[in-house]
């Protein structure tokens, strides 16, 4: 810009001593100087095209490394055999775990744990200290650098993935709407769902309220290009998702930013509605999930350090002390 500018400056001043002269006329002058803004905006403009096209050989170049990934083996699954029904038992067997990445870094390191069927399981632990690394193993997104993940007793080597994860759902911290319809949003995944089944799940997420207040219902586009929604409904839309699916188990990663006391009561109850009659994990911040809780696992660099009620741990005066004092907001 600066550099444009100059050069008008200077075309001016030249042009002017040109025009003192008498070599061109003032018409001349002014021609020129549209001219030189026209083509100098125009170069500047190339810039951006340039860096346009860099985003673009970028993007594509992304999009060539997905297509060469070999697909994971899912296959279509319609209905689950008998014995292909998870009870919602866990067992994380001696596991450690580091990073195809990092592998010199250990993530998880001996990790030992029991979960029961329809239990309500708390992680918790410092920032770093592998809670989503655990859920990732758990989903089978990665596979133990040491040691196995049991359900019901069954190496999860054995068990398909689609079998698998057809029964998990996860509500994620952040979550992410893809454009198209609030319809499509709930049911994702499910897409046999009737209209009674949707809107029967949109109410045991308390979504329905908010839902029915929109002139176009469940056809209401949300997503980039639709109507926002707020944090709170948001998560209450992907809480009728997981709600639709009715998984064995269940994974929730808690959002850390607070919504107001209203929004938040609506998604405290709505998950405490999901919770029932399913294995939870949840990666908890709140005090309130936490007290609920069965079992509460303290990670802290890759290592359960504690295990336990809340009112146990609290005795212990250990990490999770220090943790629940600093950092659980009621
Ligand atoms: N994809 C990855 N590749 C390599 N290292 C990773 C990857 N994801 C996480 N890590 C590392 O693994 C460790 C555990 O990360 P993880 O995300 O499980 O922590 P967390 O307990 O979930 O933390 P937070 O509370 O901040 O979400 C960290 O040291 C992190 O840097
Ligand atoms: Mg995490």
């Amino acid at each position: 810009i600066l550099g444009l500018f100059g050069a008008m400056v200077a075309v001016i001043w030249k042009g002017s001593t040109l025009l003192a002269t008498g070599e061109i006329a003032t018409g001349e002058l002014f021609s020129f100087v549209i001219y030189t803004v026209f083509i100098g905006g125009t170069i500047g403009g190339m810039a951006d095209v340039f860096a346009r096209v860099q985003k673009f050989i970028g993007a594509t170049e992304d999009l060539l490394e997905i297509f060469n990934e070999v697909p994971e083996p899912v296959e279509e699954l319609k209905n689950l055999l008998p014995e292909q029904i998870l009870h919602g038992g866990i067992r994380f067997e001696q596991l450690s775990f580091s990073y195809p990445t990092r592998s010199d870094f250990q993530v998880l390191n001996n990790i030992e744990v029991e979960i029961k069927p329809d239990s309500l399981v708390a992680l918790v632990g410092p920032s770093g200290a592998g809670k989503s690394t655990m859920v990732a193993l758990l989903l089978r997104l990665y596979e133990p650098t040491m040691g196995r993940i049991l359900f019901d007793g069954t190496d999860n080597q054995v068990i398909p993935l689609s079998v698998l994860r057809s029964q998990m759902a996860i509500v994620p911290q952040d979550i992410f709407l893809f454009g198209g319809t609030i319809r499509e949003n709930i049911a994702y995944g499910k897409t046999d769902a009737s209209d009674t089944m949707i809107e029967e799940a949109a109410k045991k997420a308390n979504a329905w309220e908010f839902i029915s207040k929109f002139p176009e219902g469940l056809e209401t586009l949300v997503g980039e290009r639709g109507t926002q929604l707020s944090g709170g409904q948001r998560q209450r839309i992907a809480i009728a998702r997981a709600v639709l699916k009715n998984p064995k188990i269940l994974i929730l990663d808690e959002a850390t930013s607070s919504l107001d006391s209203e929004s938040e009561r609506l998604v405290q109850d709505a998950l405490e509605k999901l919770m029932k009659g399913r294995t939870s994990i949840v990666i908890a911040h709140r005090l309130s999930t936490i007290r609920q809780a069965d079992q509460i696992l303290v990670l802290d660099h890759g290592r359960i350090v504690e295990q336990g009620t809340h009112e146990e741990l609290l005795k212990d005066n250990g990490l999770y002390r220090n943790l629940s004092e600093l950092q659980f907001a009621g």
